[in-house]
């Protein structure tokens, strides 16, 4: 029987000119303008679900939502769901139930978690989210977890909009097809500050996954970038 087909997966993310998505204590995390907030609802009208880390969801109140009605009109409008189904990753079960996103419910909450999270939290979680996934005895493998949620949710396009570990993780297992960023003129600074990939990275430059950039543009003094994974060929040219 063949393995069920893998979405596509988009990264969105707001960085710092000197690369940060939020300060090291993680309470700076919003540095883009409006015009990025349209860029970001754009993007998400294209996108069957958005997929967060535990601590993206902990450290701000997100809420993962298709925004103004207009986006949602265009969602319905493309045979989309009005939300997104929300998608969020925690192998130790860490994530708080008591965040934001659990008192808006506009979409199911799908919560992928490891083994290694602990039986208690495990009800606590699945009192709070629509369905719990258990994948892997670790870090959770993102290739099992998306399949796992296809089995109910069919999608074909999810927006992963970080933060940065779990992005490490979709990079090294080669599921971004491209990345969006949005280069916001702020300065961040820190040195245990998070960036667009943390985590574990690679330890070759030969393992680096490699982008092409597609598309840019300027808005005020923000830079819109768009890089998409290139193809097999173009990898070893
Ligand atoms: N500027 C932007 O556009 C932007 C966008 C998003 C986020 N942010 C900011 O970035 C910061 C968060 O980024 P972050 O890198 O610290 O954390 P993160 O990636 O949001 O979350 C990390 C947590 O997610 C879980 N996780 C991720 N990948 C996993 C995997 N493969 N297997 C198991 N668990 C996995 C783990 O949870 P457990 O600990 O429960 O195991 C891990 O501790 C926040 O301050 C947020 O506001 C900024």
């Amino acid at each position: 029987m063949s393995l069920p087909a893998l979405p596509r997966i988009v990264i969105n993310m707001a960085i710092s000119a000197d690369g940060k998505i939020a300060s090291a204590n993680r309470k700076v995390n919003h540095f883009s303008s409006p015009a990025d907030e349209e860029n970001l609802y754009r993007l998400r009208s294209t996108a069957d679900a958005i997929m967060n880390g535990a601590r993206t969801v902990d450290s701000a109140p997100v809420l993962m939502d298709a925004g103004p009605l207009r986006f949602r009109r265009s969602r319905v409008k493309q045979g989309l769901a009005e939300h997104p189904l929300r998608i969020v990753i925690t192998g130790t079960g860490s994530l708080d139930t008591n965040a934001e996103i659990f008192k808006h419910d506009f979409s199911p909450i799908v919560i992928v978690t490891s083994r290694r999270c602990p039986k208690k939290r495990l009800k606590q979680l699945q009192q709070a989210a629509d369905k719990v996934i258990v994948c892997d005895e670790r870090e959770v493998n993102l290739k099992n977890a998306l399949r796992s949620v296809n089995r109910c949710w069919p999608v074909k396009r999810v927006l992963c909009e970080g933060g940065g570990e779990l992005n490490d993780a979709l990079f090294r297992a080669d599921l971004v097809g491209d990345i969006r960023l949005t280069v916001c003129p702020t300065v961040v600074g820190g040195r245990d500050a998070p960036a667009i990939s943390g985590g574990l990275g690679l330890q070759r430059l030969s393992d680096a996954r490699r982008f092409e950039l597609v598309d840019r543009k300027c808005v005020g003094d923000e830079l819109f970038l768009h890089y998409r994974r290139m193809r097999l060929h173009q990898r070893h040219a």
